[in-house]
């Protein structure tokens, strides 16, 4: 029975608050960055009457792998700084078509708002990972400044870029272990981005785009925020040692093979000396 108020739902909370933490850490000025979150239908049937379409939403590609998954999105053109005070307006619930050509509207851009233009590149990142990690459900993008600054000045190598992060601190090769992905340059909001990203995301949950800003995947809002804030905050180190002088010692390859067999965790094969 939908009989609860959606706007006390806990995953309407949990995007209100992670879109204002986001902002908050300057990385989603104006319009920047989106959220895609994959919610039961027993989470939302308390709150929505999951026959009641509001609208049809046409998608330019294929999502028919997540043919009746609900999702919680992120407006295309809506800042992260006002989903706190109107959550109604700029996020949307919809439930992706059995053909997997359009969307159903279920709740939300009540202002005739659609879906993020980076819809490609969340649906087919969540195709990807749902492939090796049943449990991944949020698909997170933004213009993280450091990782942003650093695809300037740093190879675009991903070996190189995933070796420098590991090194800035000693909790990333723990918390990204398998590293991060980096495309060439794309246009966004294009299927051949969500490809490329979708691509890298089947070995790496985190991917670059350079010039631009970063994706994550995670199993839940908090994980996957503290995944890029993770990356976020050894780009950061990274940019204070370049303004201090340069790096004149640093985590070395035993040190990171030790710290891998210690916490558990599989370096991605090839990226240690
Ligand atoms: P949207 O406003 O369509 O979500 O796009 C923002 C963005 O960051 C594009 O890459
Ligand atoms: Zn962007």
């Amino acid at each position: 029975m939908a009989n609860k108020n959606i706007l006390e739902a806990p995953f309407v909370n949990e995007m209100k608050k992670t879109t204002q933490n986001m902002y908050q850490h300057g990385w989603d000025e104006r319009n920047g960055g989106n959220i895609s979150y994959i919610l039961n239908e027993s989470e939302l049937e308390d709150y929505l009457d999951l026959s009641d379409v509001t609208r049809e939403i046409p998608l330019i590609f294929d999502a028919s792998e997540l043919a009746g998954k609900y999702f919680i999105v992120t407006g295309t053109g809506k800042y992260f700084k006002n989903v706190e005070e109107a959550p109604e307006t700029n996020l949307g619930i919809v439930r992706v078509q059995e053909k997997g050509h359009a969307l159903d509207l279920l709740w939300g851009y009540e202002d005739g708002g659609l879906p993020t233009s980076e819809l490609p590149s969340h649906f087919m990142t969540h195709i990807s990972r749902l492939k090796v990690d049943p449990e991944n459900k949020v698909v997170m993008h933004c213009h993280a400044t450091n990782l942003l600054a650093m695809t300037f000045t740093f190879s675009l190598d991903e070996r190189l870029f995933t070796r420098i992060l590991w090194q800035m601190c000693t909790e990333s090769l723990v918390v990204f272990p398998d590293g991060i992905g980096v495309l060439p340059w794309i246009i966004p909001g294009t299927n051949e981005i969500g490809e490329a990203t979708a691509e890298k995301m089947r070995t790496s949950r985190l991917v670059i785009w350079p010039f631009h800003g970063v994706y994550g995947a995670g199993k839940n809002l908090d994980e996957t925020f503290g995944l890029i804030e993770t990356a976020e905050k050894a780009a950061q180190v990274y940019t204070l040692t370049q303004c201090q002088g340069g790096i004149k010692q640093t985590l070395t390859d035993q040190n990171l093979r030790d710290l891998a067999a210690a916490f558990h965790v599989t370096a991605k094969a090839g990226y240690l000396e």
